[in-house]
């Protein structure tokens, strides 16, 4: 495993006691039953926390679809650089659960609602009792695996409950964190939506609660302010609710960005990137690597591709679209119903354009480990990342982390969490109309080297300035001593107000990068204040 560029001091973090419905590897077994080796799981939030834990002591406590028997943990461990570096502690859930709280609340209710995708929220009760019934066994789980010392720290809308539910297990002294991995709606969205109150009050039992923007984090504090009456003070980001005071902080996500560049530098990814071109029969590569999930806006994406084909066909034979799509939540009705007409849309466009040895969309299913992913964000001239709604989205910065040669240009949605940071030097584009996206992918393929060049040398600093570890510090620094008014903060949320003013909903449309710039000040700020404290996190 390629060492992460996290926790140069691991002797200053405490114990982290991480948990999150997803878990971090996947146990794949021979036809025998024995645990042959283990995967990484897919998407952002593995992504970003396994860097973490593989280097600080702690334990991740999260549900696994295919439980561990006791040996098995030993051989997975056992596996040579392979296997899971931390102890996993497994939360059982029957099948109906998982049907229930997983497949039903998690994947049908809160993942829309989170997306402002109102057509897909099924708000049912089956589905809103089992979640609050495995949050509480989540919590007993986390409940019994810490220790006094131990940060806990909550990730994401799958276990929104659990913060209030260790309230009502631990030391009212016992520091709680939550991380909110996915956007959060506005008051008027939650609102329409039947357990909106129990929800907010399942948050507040945190005393910090991170967000990727300040457009999530401004929405959370106005439904707190609205739906439950809190006294909130959305400039210092707090919230009094009762006796208990929360937190909130804006802090956007960041990739193990040397871990990307080193790879990047390799001389086997490098002969990769050229075989991947080699096999290519066309000139100019545009690459899309996302879980095949509705929010990701792949089938926008291929209609505007077929648009820019039908418009210009001096791209036919030249310009090849590749999509990486892994499936994702493959028991849930729509993720059926988007793949089938995803690949309907694939193959009537490959079929309309498609001559010789050349097709104009290639669509692959299979995950790419490590170093073919990196090989394949260096063969790509283009990165193509245009979600309709993402919390962060890391694909954008793994591409720019990964283009040591600062060559590459990054096309990316205006409704993307990540548009808040790179934005202003991607070609921002909004997914909402077709014309926006052809013309940003046109853009994109017939820039000057000297103009990516200079993009892309500006997106890879703010990408390697905004890391994994910059976030850990921070968001640890949250949890255990936030400070009550932190200038930068305060600066993020005036913004997002002023803006809210305006009458402009979405301040990340390329312009708003506090949250980046926060980071580095805080940082700077408190290394010259000589870190006081034993237990605030090393700089
Ligand atoms: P999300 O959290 O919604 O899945 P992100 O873009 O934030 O979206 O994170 C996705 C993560 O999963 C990234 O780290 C990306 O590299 C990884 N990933 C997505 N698709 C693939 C794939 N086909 N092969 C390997 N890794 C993938
Ligand atoms: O990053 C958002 C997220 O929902 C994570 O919480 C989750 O682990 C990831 O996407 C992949 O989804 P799932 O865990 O449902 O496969």
């Amino acid at each position: 495993m390629t060492s992460p560029d996290v926790l140069q001091s691991e002797t200053e973090y405490p114990r982290l006691l991480l948990a999150s419905n997803r878990e971090p590897f996947r146990v794949i077994r021979g036809t025998d039953g024995d645990v042959r080796h283990c995967i990484r799981s897919m998407g952002g939030l593995t992504s970003a926390l396994c860097p973490v834990l593989e280097r600080c002591e702690g334990v991740w406590v999260s549900w696994n679809p295919e439980p561990f028997a006791p040996d098995d943990e030993i051989q997975v461990r056992e596996q040579d650089g392979d296997g899971i570096p931390f102890p996993v502690i497994q939360v059982g859930l029957r099948n109906s659960e998982v049907r229930s709280y997983y497949n039903g609340f998690c994947n049908r209710a809160l993942w829309p609602l989170c997306h402002t995708i109102l057509r897909c929220v099924t708000p049912r009760l089956d589905y809103w009792q089992d979640f609050r019934l495995i949050n509480e066994r989540f919590a007993d789980e986390i409940a019994t695996q810490s220790r006094r010392s131990d940060v806990i720290w909550i990730h994401d809308y799958h276990l929104m409950l659990v913060p209030a539910a260790m309230r009502r297990r631990i030391d009212p002294k016992h520091r709680v964190g939550y991380f909110h991995h996915v956007p959060f709606p506005n008051a008027r969205v939650l609102k329409a939506f039947p357990w909106h109150r129990q929800l907010i009050k399942g948050l507040l039992g945190a005393d910090s609660i991170g967000f990727h923007t300040p457009e999530y984090a401004s929405n959370f504090i106005e439904c707190c302010q609205e739906l439950l009456s809190c006294d909130t003070r959305t400039e210092q980001g707090t919230i009094v609710h009762g006796k208990h005071k929360t937190v909130v902080r804006v802090r956007p996500i960041g990739v193990d960005a040397k871990a990307f560049a080193s790879l990047a530098d390799e001389p086997e990814v490098r002969k990769h990137a050229i075989e991947i071109r080699r096999t290519l029969p066309c000139e100019r590569l545009v690459l899309s690597v996302d879980r095949l999930d509705y929010t990701k806006g792949i089938l926008e994406r291929v209609e505007a591709i077929r648009s820019l084909f039908s418009r210009l066909p001096q791209c036919r034979g030249v310009v090849t679209f590749m999509q990486v799509a892994v499936p994702t939540r493959p028991d849930v009705p729509e993720y059926q119903q988007y793949r089938l007409k995803l690949e309907e849309a694939i193959n009537a466009l490959n079929g309309e354009f498609g001559h010789g040895d050349w097709k104009p969309f290639i669509y692959r299913t299979e995950p790419l480990n490590r170093k073919e992913l990196v090989a394949h964000y260096l063969a790509a001239d283009v990165a193509c990342v245009t979600p309709i709604a993402d919390g962060m989205n890391l694909v954008a910065s793994e591409y720019c982390a990964s283009r040591t040669d600062e060559d590459g240009v990054l096309v990316l949605s205006n409704q993307a969490g990540a548009s808040a940071i790179l934005g202003e030097f991607a070609i921002s584009v909004d997914i909402r109309h077709q014309e926006s996206v052809v013309t940003g992918i046109l853009q994109a393929l017939t820039m000057s080297e000297a103009e990516q060049s200079s993009r892309m040398q500006k997106l890879r600093s703010l990408v390697m300035k905004n890391t994994t570890d910059v976030w850990l510090r921070n968001c640890l620094h949250d949890i255990l001593e936030p400070d009550p008014v932190e200038g930068e903060q305060v600066a993020v949320f005036a913004q997002r107000e002023q803006s809210r003013r305006n009458g402009n909903g979405r301040a990340h449309a390329g312009k708003s990068r506090h949250p980046a710039h926060s980071h580095g000040a805080a940082a700077k700020r408190r290394h010259h204040a000589g870190n006081g404290n034993a237990q605030r996190p090393a700089h």
